[in-house]
């Protein structure tokens, strides 16, 4: 094996939201390259780490939660050794999410979850990565973070919040090598997407140059590139992963 391919052999890696979608398969896909997956999420978690076996351990994390990441980052240094990688993979949206109908309270959870959870993901490993003298970080972000999507209020703004959080804390912590890269899937297809209607999802799959959704699978492979050390040189980037939509 080239050191160019993927390869997560011994390397502990924390994954947000790993009970369903795409967490679920980038915490299996890191595993099948290697990597001892730490499967955390507020629900989920135990099956997702049942189906992976030995490789996982799995812990209940409320992303939200700062007393949760340090119990929970706490417990992966003492049974793993150090942590490697951390994908904060968790999130939610809303089907009342546009400048007319979104509400304070809805505005707060999008932004604590989507937006603050990162932010809290990558406060808590900085320590052991640093001890470590390396580390990757790969935050789910979003298409909508980067172009306008209708009715994507406050999930825009916390995904464009990832996104610029990414480039800053790469750029800070680069000569530490950490490394820090954002995902931006475009619709992919998981519980995420709720009640949206079938022919709704037909149409975009139409207006997507590829002629189809995202599958998580296509998210998890992306994501285990830029954990493993085949992307060494790589970081700071936000990128998008949609059958071309966003460059129209
Ligand atoms: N599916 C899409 O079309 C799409 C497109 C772009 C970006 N994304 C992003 O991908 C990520 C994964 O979403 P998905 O599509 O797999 O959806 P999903 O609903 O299948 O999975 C999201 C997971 O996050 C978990 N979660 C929610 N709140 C949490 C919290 N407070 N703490 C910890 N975990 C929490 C849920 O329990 C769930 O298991 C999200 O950040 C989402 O915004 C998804």
């Amino acid at each position: 094996m080239s050191a160019m391919t993927p390869d997560l052999t011994g390397r502990t890696v924390i994954v947000t939201g790993a009970g369903s979608g795409i967490g679920k398969a980038v915490a299996i896909q890191a595993a099948v390259i290697g990597a001892n997956v730490v499967v955390t999420d507020i629900k989920g978690q135990d099956e997702t780490a049942a189906e992976i076996g030995a490789a996982a351990e799995a812990h209940e994390l409320d992303v939200t939660d700062a007393g949760a990441w340090s119990r929970v980052v706490e417990a992966v240094v003492a049974s793993r050794g150090g942590v490697y990688g951390l994908v904060n993979n968790a999130g939610i949206a809303s089907a009342t999410d546009s400048l007319a109908v979104q509400t304070e309270e809805g505005w707060d959870a999008m932004i604590g979850v989507d937006l603050k959870g990162v932010w809290l993901g990558m406060r808590a490993v900085l320590a052991p990565m640093l001890a470590a003298g390396e580390g990757s970080i790969v935050n789910v972000a979003s298409v909508a973070g980067l172009i306008g999507v209708s009715d994507v209020l406050a999930y825009s703004a916390a995904k464009g919040g990832v996104i610029a959080m990414t480039r800053q804390v790469s750029i800070q912590h680069a000569k530490d090598q950490i490394r820090v890269n954002a995902v931006c899937p475009g619709v992919t297809q998981t519980p995420i997407l709720g009640d949206i209607s079938d022919e709704l999802l037909a149409a975009i799959s139409n207006i997507t140059p590829m002629g189809r959704l995202g599958q998580p699978d296509d998210i998890a492979g992306l994501t285990s590139y830029l954990l493993s050390p085949a992307s060494a040189f790589l970081t700071g980037q936000a990128i998008a992963i949609c059958g071309g939509f966003s460059v129209q």
